[in-house]
């Protein structure tokens, strides 16, 4: 059994600085900045030390060795958070991204002294235009999401420049939340499409709705259940003929790379995950990137500046006749993009396929292995391979015995795998989502199925058991209001507001 390290550790401030120091040198804090002299005006200046703990070297390296023995990551296990795009990130790359010689630039440095690193970034931007078959890409929304709004304020801003002031939206019912949350917040009216009976977009129903008030669509594809939408001509022609515009959600760029190109299926504008699909660290590991493509008559409306190739030398262009404005400081999370450049460039157009391949064949081994056993259900076109992910309803486990999905994805952690996501998209009762990417082997497959299978006989011998998971994580379940409510978020196990004060 699967067993995570559960320390005691107080956030470093809350040490008491007076007990006896271990030996040992300290933290070189002071010592390195002792004697730069900054011209801070006398009434800016502090007054007081900063309180910063005064703690050797080793208690630091322990204390953060620590915390990073109660967390876990890709690299300590499987990750198959579908939607998420978990893949394990490449050393390497690390090197690249923290090369001091980038790391200490400045965004506001004469170009002149940049264009090397300007090169890496112009050269990142035509191949990721080609991977998605589109003419211009920017690197400034910071995520996914951010990349969506930046595009729904093109569409918005481009109807209005052709004096048609559109106000709908369409989006699939399958669609991820940011995509609703960032076409409201570009200040369009959200018009939820159904979907078919076989997982795909109903082309009648989009038909019915579109009109001359359809601003355009946002859509993934393949979409959040792991499944192509087969009709994406059809629904680009659909909505190109009365005017609209395709906006395509690059989440799931990992099951179609080197395969498909969403310029090829009529899509206008596309944002890509970097943090998913190339190569930067998900979450915790840093600063992600979504960056933004659009066709050629779109790339007056990108967000400024955009890098642009004059007399041999490469330069920001902050010109904004028609542009958005900014969606974020300078030019986008530049270790993102050199991540990126080291990704494609090791992989190459043959490798960047086999991602996405191997990605298909690690869904659909899974599928048909976790299939053997009962417990499980596959809604929407069980005989329909998926992508590069795949939506498993527990609805018939928790009819038969109340063990819900999420307790499933509780009792998963014991076992030293990462849950699924859960109950999204909400199209499928129960649902656990799930997505290996290209990296897990075929044992770490094998090994999930047969650890989902037996939770699945757990739950109906002892639903208790899995009902009180997890037991062998640093930290028990948690009560997710009270983990999420800000009046109850504690950044430390002693520390909870309104309970015992505030330290
Ligand atoms: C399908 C899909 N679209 C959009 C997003 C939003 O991306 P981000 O989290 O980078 O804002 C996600 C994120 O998980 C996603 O899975």
């Amino acid at each position: 059994m699967w067993r995570q390290a559960k320390w005691d550790v107080e956030i470093l401030t809350e040490i008491d600085n007076s007990t006896a120091r271990g030996s040992g040198p300290e933290v070189p804090f002071t010592h390195q900045f002792k004697d730069i002299e900054l011209e801070v005006p006398e009434e800016l200046a502090r007054k007081t030390e900063p309180n910063i703990p005064s703690l050797s070297e080793l208690e630091v390296v322990r204390h953060f060795i620590r915390l990073s023995q109660m967390s876990f990551g890709v690299d300590a296990g499987m990750i198959p958070l579908g939607s998420c795009t978990m893949k394990y990130n490449p050393k390497i790359l690390d090197a690249l991204a923290l090369n001091s010689e980038i790391e200490f630039l400045h965004p506001l440095q004469d170009e002149d002294t940049v264009q090397g690193l300007l090169e890496i970034l112009y050269t990142t931007e035509r191949w990721l235009a080609e991977i998605v078959g589109l003419d211009k890409c920017v690197f400034q929304p910071p995520a996914g999401s951010a990349g969506e709004f930046a595009g729904a304020l093109i569409i918005r801003k481009y109807h209005l420049d052709r004096g048609e002031p559109r106000d709908e939206m369409l989006i699939p019912d399958s669609a991820h939340g940011s995509n609703f949350a960032s076409a409201a917040m570009a200040g369009f009216k959200v018009v939820k499409i159904p979907t078919r009976g076989d997982g795909c977009v109903d082309l009648d129903a989009l038909k019915a709705i579109a009109s001359n008030r359809t601003a355009g669509i946002m859509l993934t594809n393949p979409n959040t259940l792991g499944i192509f939408e087969k009709d994406i001509l059809e629904i680009a022609e659909a909505i190109h003929d009365i005017g609209g515009l395709l906006y395509y959600d690059g989440a799931n760029l990992n099951g179609i790379m080197g395969i498909a190109r969403p310029g090829d299926m009529g899509f206008d504008i596309v944002h890509l995950n970097l943090h998913k699909t190339f190569a930067t660290p998900h979450g915790g590991g840093g600063p992600g990137g979504g960056v933004l493509c659009v066709r050629r008559d779109l790339i007056d409306y990108l967000p400024r500046p955009i890098l642009v190739r004059e007399g041999g030398k490469l330069r920001w262009d902050y010109s904004c006749g028609k542009c958005i404005g900014m969606v974020r400081a300078y030019h986008g999370n530049i270790t993102s993009a050199l991540r990126t450049f080291g990704y494609i460039a090791m992989l190459g157009p043959k490798g960047l396929r086999e991602v996405a391949e191997t990605t298909i064949i690690n869904t659909n081994y899974f599928i048909k292995r976790v299939l053997e056993k009962p417990y499980y259900e596959l809604p929407y076109s069980p005989e329909k391979p998926r992508k590069h992910e795949v939506v498993l309803s527990a609805k018939k486990i928790l009819n038969d015995t109340g063990v819900s999905a999420e307790d499933i994805s509780k009792r998963l952690l014991d076992h030293g795998v990462h849950a699924p996501t859960m109950y999204f998209p909400p199209i499928v009762d129960e649902a656990l989502m799930i997505e290996f990417t290209e990296s897990e082997p075929k044992r770490e497959i094998d090994r999930f199925v047969e650890i989902l299978h037996r939770i699945a006989e757990e739950a109906y011998r002892d639903p208790s058991k899995v009902k009180g998971s997890p037991t062998a994580t640093s930290v028990g379940r948690l009560d997710l209001v009270k983990a999420n409510h800000p009046k109850t978020l504690a950044p430390s196990t002693r520390y909870v507001r309104g309970e015992g004060g505030s330290r």
